[in-house]
């Protein structure tokens, strides 16, 4: 097996496994310790069915089923062993979407913080993907801290934000959900700004997404202000990676110490890639160690 950088900011190669095959826990443990200190891992070249894709995704932990929103959606992995894998697509079929999300940009996130406690990983691979654009973007939350200004280090680092959930990343308002009419009382989960990485113990920003988002305490227009340039200033490029997916590419990505993003894409193109998440566990604030 061959780690190798995907850039400097963030992520990591893995080359030489095959996780249909699956691996030791030597192995394992290699790779766990890589996608913890690079926040994302690329393997190339793999073909999985559902059922090797889960059992790769549940060696990180416990897998959780589709959310709610999209348990609608049908897998065309059939049977008992798509029950934790569902489907991001823009194809439709007989006048149905097969999938979420569709081919809009879906705006800089992390998973579903909108929950008190966020999954801790997703996996996507690319079961049939464009040959150009449709990019995937990763942005790495630990280095955005540590190299944050001072100023604006005091400003949040005590600081909670309300994750709202009434919106995909896709900005489509779920199901059941109100338009947000003020950010204060938007239904979500509210968060530290800064947390303790509950594996590694590492400090990682931690902003879920843009819209809607408000800082507890703050007159709305501050909070604006002061989200704005946090925004600016974390998914900068020397922070980010944007990956151009290949069939048979499979990222997975630590949902606490990562915001990703998506391109939009030419809506005639088809793109299906099959995803799990990861349950998650508690986060600390960063104060609270
Ligand atoms: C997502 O999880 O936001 C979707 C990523 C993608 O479609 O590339």
């Amino acid at each position: 097996m061959q780690i190798s950088p995907l850039n400097d900011a963030i992520g990591a190669r893995v080359d030489g496994v095959d996780l249909a095959a699956g691996f030791d826990d030597e192995t394992f443990a290699a790779i766990h310790q890589a996608w913890l200190d690079r926040c994302v891992l690329l393997f190339r070249r793999q073909k999985l069915t559902p059922a090797q894709l889960v059992a790769f995704a549940a060696r990180f932990g416990p897998l959780e089923p589709p959310p709610g929103s999209e348990k609608d959606l049908r897998s065309d992995a059939g049977a008992d062993e798509a029950r934790d894998m569902w489907i991001i697509s823009n194809v439709v079929e007989n006048g149905k979407a097969i999938g979420a999300l569709g081919y809009g940009e879906a705006e800089w996130h992390s998973d579903m913080t909108y929950l008190n406690v966020p999954p801790t990983a997703s996996v996507l691979y690319g079961h049939e993907v464009p040959a150009m654009g449709a990019n995937t973007w990763f942005a790495n939350m630990y280095a955005a801290w540590e190299q944050m200004p001072q100023d604006l280090r005091s400003a949040v680092e005590n600081a909670q934000a309300l994750h709202n959930s009434s919106y995909t990343s896709a900005g489509e308002l779920r199901k059941g959900m109100d338009a947000v009419t003020d950010v204060r009382d938007a239904p979500g989960a509210v968060h530290p700004i800064v947390i303790t990485h509950p594996e590694n113990g590492r400090q990682a920003l931690f902003l879920g997404r843009r819209t809607n988002a408000y800082i507890k305490g703050m007159t709305v227009a501050d909070s604006e202000t002061m989200l704005d340039r946090l925004w600016d200033y974390c998914v900068a490029d020397r922070f980010s990676y944007s990956h151009q997916w290949q069939p048979g590419d499979v990222l997975i990505w630590d949902n606490r110490s990562t915001l990703h993003r998506r391109d939009a894409f030419d809506p005639e193109a088809r793109r299906i890639l099959w995803r799990c998440q990861i349950k998650g566990t508690a986060l600390p604030a960063a104060n609270a160690a």
